[in-house]
């Protein structure tokens, strides 16, 4: 299988992880693969906090309590939006969207296992992170990505949903 269709295919979620380090070369491979997003207006308002001291990575799971994996992780990368420009305010949603999606398929393609930790638009958990790792005014914690070389497998979900697909326009019109 093609090599992108196949990560898209393969990566989970992946929640445990070994105490291998996780290199800065692998890391920045990561994200650079995350710069080369697609953005509106190609405003690349993306800023990433890359977090490795187990102390900092305590600190976001005190924000999210419920997410324990941050125990065991290697590194988490905070992405940011700065919101300055009018197209940054209308779709840092989606831009830094699509740089986590890159991020994640990067480190599956590097061997790194990885879980998308949403935080924006939640409002206690965007104060908890802003606070925590002084974001600045403008700058909006969006998702956390943890990070690790993977403890666990996870087996091929069947998602593709023929029911899902609408064709030319959403109901078809009925043939007498
Ligand atoms: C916006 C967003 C927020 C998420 N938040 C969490 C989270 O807080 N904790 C967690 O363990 N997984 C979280 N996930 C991961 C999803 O649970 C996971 O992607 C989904 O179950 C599908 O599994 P897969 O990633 O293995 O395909 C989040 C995913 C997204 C896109």
């Amino acid at each position: 299988m093609n090599d992108i269709i196949n990560a898209i295919l393969k990566r989970r979620s992946i929640r445990a992880y070994t105490d291998k380090e996780i290199s800065e070369d692998t890391m920045n491979t990561i994200l650079k693969a995350a710069m080369y997003a697609p953005t509106a207006r190609n405003s690349q308002e993306w800023r990433f906090i890359v977090v490795r001291n187990p102390e900092n990575l305590q600190k976001i799971q005190q924000v999210q309590p419920y997410n324990t994996l941050l125990e065991q992780a290697n590194a988490a990368v905070i992405v940011c939006a700065l919101v300055e420009s009018d197209a940054a305010k209308r779709y840092f949603q989606q831009d830094c969207g699509a740089s986590i999606q890159n991020l994640m398929l990067a480190a599956y393609g590097l061997g790194v296992g990885s879980v998308w930790l949403g935080v924006y638009p939640n409002e206690q958990l965007v104060d908890g992170i802003t606070k925590s790792f002084k974001l600045p005014k403008d700058v909006f914690p969006i998702g956390v990505v943890a990070l690790g070389y993977p403890a666990e497998e996870k087996p091929d979900p069947e998602r593709f949903d023929a029911s899902k697909i609408h064709n030319e326009q959403w109901y078809q019109e009925k043939l007498i």
